[in-house]
């Protein structure tokens, strides 16, 4: 092995020790994947989705991008979104942003770093709808844990919008959308309380935290 032999290790390590435990684990994993959940997540290496949740491979379908975003015109999360519910049939969604976002950040400073500006700007959005709730008072890092938790409920709402929540809800079929943020500092992950198997629901939930998260 070439190059990054340090990762091929630890890849052999880590296949024989699920091996140990399990010894079908990769046979039948790779037959099927049927997971209960499809996470919508931040790409930032801190905040890796299975490991904060103790599930294996096959356990989430997993979409990643800068500051955990879900924008309509996105056919790529559109996408997993579709497959994950239309196919997979995943009973949750769950919106996960998190604290120290750096994207965020960028986001409510304003400043200019390039390209990513222009996706950050969805960011910048969420801080122009909630301008009376974000007037600053407070740390920065205040200011920067409130945007992260209302940029976590406007991409709920997102998600709760689409065609493909709004079919599934009309036909019947149980999902739910959740929104949760996770602490870089201790590891942990809080729901937010937006949370809903409906579109009543999601938005008697979203009316009440961003309420919460005004005050
Ligand atoms: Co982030």
């Amino acid at each position: 092995m070439k190059h990054l032999p340090r990762l091929f290790e630890n890849n052999r390590a880590w296949a024989a020790e699920v091996l140990r435990s399990d010894p079908e684990f990769f046979v039948r994993l790779s037959r099927q994947q049927a997971p209960k959940y499809l996470w919508i997540g931040c790409s930032d290496s801190r905040v890796p989705a299975n490991q904060i949740v103790g599930l294996m491979p096959g356990e989430m379908f997993v979409h990643r991008n800068v500051a955990n975003v879900f924008v309509h015109s996105d056919l790529n999360a559109l996408s997993a979104l579709h497959f994950a519910v239309e196919v997979l049939r995943v009973a949750h969604v769950i919106v996960c942003g998190h604290h120290g976002c750096g994207g965020v950040l960028a986001a409510l400073r304003g400043e200019r770093q390039g390209l990513v500006d222009n996706w950050l700007r969805h960011v910048g959005d969420v801080r122009e709808k909630h301008r009376t709730r974000l007037a600053p008072r407070g740390t920065e890092d205040e200011e920067l844990s409130r945007l992260c938790r209302l940029n976590v409920v406007e991409q709920v709402l997102n998600v709760s919008n689409t065609t493909v929540v709004r079919d599934a809800w009309a036909r019947g079929q149980p999902l739910a959308v959740h929104g949760w943020i996770y602490g870089l500092k201790d590891g942990l992950l809080h729901d937010l309380g937006v949370t809903g198997t409906s579109e009543a629901e999601i938005a008697a939930s979203y009316a009440q935290v961003v309420e919460t998260l005004a005050g």
